[in-house]
């Protein structure tokens, strides 16, 4: 199987896969805009920082990304899979990223409306302990008991950057700059691409016939 790399707007599901690759097939889940959630939670004068251009949905100084991702990689096992789910967002990382030399690689473009992504960012809750996504507009992502984990029981809550004036924000440097890396994958010859609009189950099932045949337990 290839190492994954995502490249998709807000709220196309990178993490929901992500976390169904990771249970199913043993992927190592990183993700940035994770990884800077838990700095955020460290209360460091770095974590003050990051909050505040994540609450106004801007993008993190691409050298300081760049560092933290580096690192998170360095602690993998050399057979170790992975996914980069929210990295690279603009053609400066794509270049940093190209300089780490990473072998089998896979970009899967998740293809996503505006309309689908604002109703899912909106509509989503989260687990601030382990993580795990739901949302409270689709049947099928909801939790079994109202604003409660199914997996550790905790109380979600809804990101800062779930807001309607973010959202627009967020979706606008994706088109501004995140698509560029879209053309710069593709003629490296890189490039698959999934419709991201579709139910979680058949999105699951396209990432799948792309990375390990067709494979797939219901999600
Ligand atoms: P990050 O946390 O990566 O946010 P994002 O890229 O904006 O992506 P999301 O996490 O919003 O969406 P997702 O694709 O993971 O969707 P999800 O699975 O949750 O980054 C946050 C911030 O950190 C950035 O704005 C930036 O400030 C900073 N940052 C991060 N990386 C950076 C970088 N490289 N450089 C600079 N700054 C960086 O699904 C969304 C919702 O929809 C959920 O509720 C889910 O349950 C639901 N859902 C999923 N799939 C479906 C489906 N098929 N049908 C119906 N509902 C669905
Ligand atoms: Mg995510």
């Amino acid at each position: 199987m290839p190492n994954i790399i995502f490249i998709a707007p807000l709220a196309a599901g990178k993490g929901t896969i992500s976390e169904y690759l990771s249970k199913h097939l043993g992927y190592e889940h990183i993700s940035t805009g994770d990884l800077f959630r838990e700095i955020i939670k460290s209360g460091t004068s770095l974590g003050e920082e990051i909050k505040e251009i994540i609450a106004q949905g801007s993008l993190v100084d691409d050298d300081k990304t760049f560092q933290v991702l580096k690192q998170k990689l360095e602690t993998l096992n050399n057979n170790q899979l992975f996914i980069l789910d929210g990295y690279p967002r603009n053609i400066n990382q794509a270049k940093l990223l190209n300089k780490l030399e990473l072998n089998n690689i896979v970009v899967i473009f998740l293809n996503l409306d505006y309309d689908v992504a604002k109703k899912r960012a909106l509509g989503r809750i989260i687990c601030p302990n382990c993580k795990k996504t739901y949302n409270i507009y689709f049947d099928n992502l909801k939790p079994k008991v109202d604003n409660i984990c199914d997996e550790c029981h905790s109380k979600l809550e809804k990101r800062i950057d779930d807001t309607e004036e973010t959202f627009k924000k967020r979706f606008n440097i994706y088109l501004e700059e995140t698509r560029e890396v879209i053309s710069y994958y593709k003629d490296m010859n890189l490039l698959k691409e999934v419709n991201a609009n579709q139910d979680i189950n058949d999105v699951i099932k396209d990432v799948l016939k792309i990375v390990n045949g067709d494979k797939y337990d219901k999600y």
